[in-house]
């Protein structure tokens, strides 16, 4: 320990490798210290995380309880193998029973999202006899190798084929999708979902074991469909005996003001949500495809073809059980709903006050800002899938260099801080991305 920044950084990039980028390019910030909703660097500069890393640490950095509660937990032992019992999974099991919209669930735990989705596609799989999984493009499922086909996101091209079950349709995006020309949202939902239905028909629904999609869509833009939409998927599901796996990974745990992003559309049934990130948040890595008491009783005399030495880890459970507690007792659904509408409002302002605001999109504490040249051609300040360009380069630049810690992405910025964020903490991020924002708009097309 004791290293300068200079020296972290330059070992982290010497030794080790850095996710989706080119190593040159990474340019890493060096944290020595988190609490809160704000993390230190090696120099002492604060940093306002307004993306909860990676929209993952729900309930904050350093929280004590959670903190205890893995503590508690290593001092008994951190693991056994996945077929002997222990407290802390059978009280997890118990809890996400109480929490998630399904009867009589039973949760097989992964490392983190990406494990749950493939486990839930090979139970899917496993339980109707079928092999087809329909998905969106704009979604992500996550890096490995089937959860990265499943992700229609152009961050699947550098995998491709990958697998040669998995067929993606267009999904709701009314702002930009060219099926919404002229069309109330509902309308333009009601044909996506119309032509969900005929792929389904071309591809053979005998031959579909699955639709999966992202309870509230996340990374690939947070463009999420409507009560329309989410009834025609489930008439579909129902219609053609195919299994909805709801993909909570980054939707879960408070982070749209409900449970569960599939939460605002309490008609909707899945047949399995895939939870990770904010179960822990991120205190231990853990993910769970959660399965519906029906499937779950068809691998009472099936074997459940699927294993993992680190599955069900007692250190995972017990984190996401503290976590779980803290939800509760901290009221953090609830407080990120509501503190979710004040930052709504204050976004709001911000599309008032600046051209370069195209859109704001998203619920809760789950939000993205997109960027455009000109509202009336809508042309994104930074393209669709190509690095980013000059305008958007500033952006990035003048949030870092003021302290605001997100992820932007194309001409997109994104906010979803941690659920114990403050009035206070939010007025701090806005003013930060304004002054991003007046640089940006110098770059407005009239
Ligand atoms: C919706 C969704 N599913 C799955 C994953 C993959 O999760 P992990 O990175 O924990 O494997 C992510 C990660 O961002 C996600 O956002």
């Amino acid at each position: 320990m004791g290293m300068t920044q200079n020296e972290m950084v330059e070992k982290n990039k010497k030794y080790t490798l850095s996710s989706w980028k080119s190593q040159s390019s990474w340019n890493p910030i060096a944290i020595e210290k988190a609490k809160g909703v704000y993390l230190w660097d090696t120099e002492g500069k604060k940093h306002l995380d307004w993306s909860s890393q990676l929209i993952n640490v729900n309930i904050g950095h350093g929280n004590q309880y959670v903190n205890q509660a893995i503590q508690d937990q290593l001092a008994k032992f951190c693991y056994v193998s996945p077929s002997i019992a222990t407290e802390a999974r059978a009280r997890l099991g118990e809890m996400l029973n109480e929490i998630v919209p399904m009867k009589d669930c039973k949760a097989f735990f992964t490392n983190g999202g990406a494990e749950a989705i493939e486990n839930a596609m090979k139970i899917a799989r496993l339980y109707t006899g079928r092999q087809k999984i329909i998905t969106r493009y704009r979604s992500y499922h996550g890096g490995t190798f089937g959860a990265m086909t499943a992700g229609g996101d152009p961050r699947r091209l550098a995998n491709e084929p990958g697998l040669p079950w998995i067929v993606y349709v267009h999904g709701p995006y009314a702002y930009r999708n060219p099926i919404y020309r002229n069309k109330t949202v509902e309308e333009g939902d009601s044909v996506i979902a119309d032509l969900i239905e005929e792929t389904i028909l071309f591809e053979g629904p005998q031959n579909v074991a699955a639709i999966l999609l992202e309870g509230y869509s996340g990374s690939s833009g947070i463009m999420q469909g409507g009560k329309v939409f989410w009834d025609r998927i489930q008439e579909i599901c129902n219609k053609y005996n195919i299994l909805l796996i709801i993909d909570e990974v980054m939707s879960g745990f408070g982070r749209t003001g409900k449970w569960f992003g599939i939460n605002h559309q309490p008609q909707v049934k899945p047949d399995i949500m895939c939870l990770a990130k904010g179960i822990t948040s991120a205190y231990v890595p853990l993910g769970a495809a959660v399965v519906s008491g029906e499937i779950a009783s068809h691998f009472d005399d099936n074997v459940l073809w699927c294993g993992l030495t680190n599955s069900s880890h007692t250190l995972g459970c017990a984190a996401a059980v503290a976590n779980i507690e803290v939800y509760q007792n901290d009221n953090l659904i609830k407080r990120s709903e509501e503190m979710g509408k004040n930052l709504y409002t204050e976004l709001m302002k911000l599309h008032e006050k600046y051209q370069v605001v195209g859109e704001i999109r998203g619920i809760g504490l789950h939000y993205v800002i997109e960027l455009v040249k000109n509202r009336g051609t809508r042309q994104p300040l930074s393209p669709f899938n190509s690095p980013l360009t000059e305008p958007m380069q500033k952006v990035a630049k003048i949030l870092r260099e003021n302290g605001l810690s997100t992820f932007v992405r194309w001409n997109w910025i994104f906010c979803a801080p941690p659920l114990i964020i403050t009035e206070e903490q939010i007025q701090e991020g806005i003013t930060i991305i304004e002054r991003a924002l007046s640089e940006a708009e110098k770059y407005y097309l009239e």
